[in-house]
Formats: C-alpha cells, structure tokens, sequence
C-alpha cells in the first residue's frame, strides 16, 4: 500500500531506515545523511509491506516545469516486486495533477557499477529517456547520467487521467484554454465525418449558476467552468448513426486535453441523462436548438483536494494476442 506522508519526523525515520540499508548505493555517509535531511521538507511516498515500510521516494522541485525524483530507496529483499514501480506511479500522478510538464532524475551512468546498471535499466523500463551525461558534476569516477520524462505525451495523459469528483479552486480557467479544450473535441473522428458534436463552454458565473441549480443531486458546484456536450442525430449511410460514438470520442479528447493544461473533470452523462432529464433543463437554460440533446457536461478547474485512481481489472486479464486463450 503506498501512503503520502507529511510528518517531516516520520519521513526522516522511514528515509533513514531504507537508506541505512542499502549501502551499495548509499555508502558515503555525509551524501545520506543529506538526502534523509532533505527528505523531511519534499512531497513523500512510503510503500507499506507486510513487515514494514518497504521503499520511499521523494521529488523536488528544480524548475517551474520540472520535478526531479530527488531520491528513492526500496528494500534490496522487496526489489522487482513492483515497489519501486507503485511509488513511482504515485508520483507521476501527483507531478501531473499538480501541471508539471517534466520529471527528471539522476544517477551514475550505465557501464560504470553494475548495482547502477539496475538503476539505469529501472529508470529506462519506466519511461524515462538520456537526457545528457554530466562527467564532472558528481566526480569524474561517478558520470552524472541526466534521464528526463515528459508527463505530457498523450500516453502518460492517458495514464494520469482519473474522473475527479472533488472541490474546484476558486482560479478562473482562461478563455484561451477552454477554446483549447473545445478544439481537442472537435478534432476527434467521427463516422463518416459527420462531425455530430457541438459543445457549449460555460464560464460566465450567472450561466453557470443556473446550470448548476438544475444538477440534482449537485455535482461540480465549485466548478469555475464547463463544458456542455451536444450531440445531433445525423445519418452516416442507410440507417447507421454514429452520433454517440462521435461524442464519446470528443469527450475523451476533451477529458486529455484538460487533464494535460493541469485541470481536472469527469464525464457526467448518467447523472444528466437519467428519467429526470436534466440534461433538458440543461438545454433550455443554454436556448440550445431542438434537433440537438444535451448528452454530457464537463466540469474544468483545478483540483483543491488529491484523488486516487479507481481500481481496474489489470491487463491480463482484458488484453490478449492473437486469440481469446
Ligand atoms: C458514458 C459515461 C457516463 C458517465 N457518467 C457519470 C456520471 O453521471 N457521474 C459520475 O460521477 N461519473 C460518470 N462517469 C465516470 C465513470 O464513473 C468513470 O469513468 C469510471 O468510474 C472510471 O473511473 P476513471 O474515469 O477515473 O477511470 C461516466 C463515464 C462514462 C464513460
């Protein structure tokens, strides 16, 4: 289980156990001693074994769009079972959410210690990729080997996207991204091109008022902004519609979009669209047009609480090659 810890006191103590303990790459005292200090005043993740704590791991930040994964200890007895991975992971969302662009990490290059060489591998089996070699930043029998990740490719979005419930900070969203966001909607397919999909942005406070005075049981009420999904029924051929394909796709492709500008949402379709046709309350406070429905509303903020990703079945068992079996 992996836990943010925020006692400086109980970081020392869980940094300095793991650190103690892994002397292969923690030998020089004066150099741990400084990063267990360190610990105490960074963003910190512990993972909690069966024994015990297991590993840590702790970014800083180096840049206005740059966190570095400043340091990470897992037990050698608890390596390659997915701890070092599961903090990593923990992290990553958390310098995405928090709208960095970048993680960066370093450690002696590959070719020097074999112990390294692992490090090297792990980073790489991450994601990261080489940036430069530093010769002389640490000495020159330690190559300081620079690895950078970018957290805004549209995989790691992908992966970092969770459907966010929570408060909104009361920070406007600018106009220029919420056009941003509408684009990423409507550059999405749709079958055959019938672009079935319009969408409405709300900001002005009064309009979004009267939105959410409708949405019963309320949902995104801290919401500075949304978006309002509409959707057409246009024939693609015979009797063929695609409208509900073409949305759901402009959805996702709005739901990244906000994601990578470092706000959050959630697709709010069944809360709008059930019995109670709030979806129609909706449409008529917006004057939208009788052949269109309002399908989806996407609140846009940024988020003023943390949270986690919902569980999901793993790969295995939804993924295959080749054949069913
Ligand atoms: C078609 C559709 C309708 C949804 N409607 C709602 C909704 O009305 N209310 C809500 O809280 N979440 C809604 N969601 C969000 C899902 O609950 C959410 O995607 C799912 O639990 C998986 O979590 P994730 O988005 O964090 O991966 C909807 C998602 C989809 C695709």
């Amino acid at each position: 289980m992996i836990r943010f810890i925020e006692d400086p006191e109980e970081k020392r103590k869980i940094s300095r156990g793991i650190l103690e303990s892994l002397t292969e790459w923690f030998e020089v005292e004066e150099s741990r001693e400084q990063y267990i200090r360190e610990s105490a005043d960074q963003p910190f993740w512990a993972y909690i074994g069966d024994d015990g704590y297991d590993g840590f791991l702790c970014l800083k930040q180096t840049g206005k769009e740059t966190m570095e994964l400043s340091v990470m200890g897992v037990r050698k007895e608890c390596h390659r079972k997915g701890v070092g991975r599961s903090l990593f992971a923990a992290a990553k969302d958390y310098a995405s959410m928090h709208g960095y662009e970048f993680i960066q990490v370093k450690t002696v290059r590959t070719g020097m210690y074999e112990d390294y060489d692992i490090t090297n591998a792990f980073y790489r089996s991450l994601g990261f990729r080489e940036l430069e070699v530093l010769p002389d930043y640490w000495d020159e029998s330690n190559p300081c080997q620079i690895y950078i990740m970018s957290l805004k490719s549209a995989i790691n979005t992908i992966a970092t996207r969770h459907s966010y419930r929570g408060r909104f900070t009361s920070e406007a969203v600018p106009e220029e991204d919420l056009i941003t966001i509408a684009k990423a909607g409507i550059d999405a397919p749709s079958g055959c091109n019938k672009q079935t999909t319009d969408v409405v942005i709300v900001n002005d406070p009064e309009v979004l008022g009267r939105i959410k005075e409708v949405l019963d049981p309320p949902v995104a009420s801290t919401a500075p902004a949304m978006i309002v999904v509409l959707t057409r029924m246009i024939y693609a051929y015979r009797d063929r519609c695609f409208a509900v394909q073409d949305y759901s796709a402009a959805i996702e492709n709005m739901l990244l979009a906000i994601v990578e500008l470092g706000y959050q949402s959630c697709w709010y379709e069944g809360h709008i669209t059930d019995e109670d046709r709030i979806c129609d309350k909706i449409a008529s406070v917006l004057n939208v047009p009788d052949e269109y429905d309002v399908v989806c509303i996407l609140p846009v903020g940024k988020a003023a609480e943390g949270f986690h990703a919902p569980s999901k079945r793993p790969l295995s068992e939804r993924v295959r090659f080749n054949s069913w079996s």
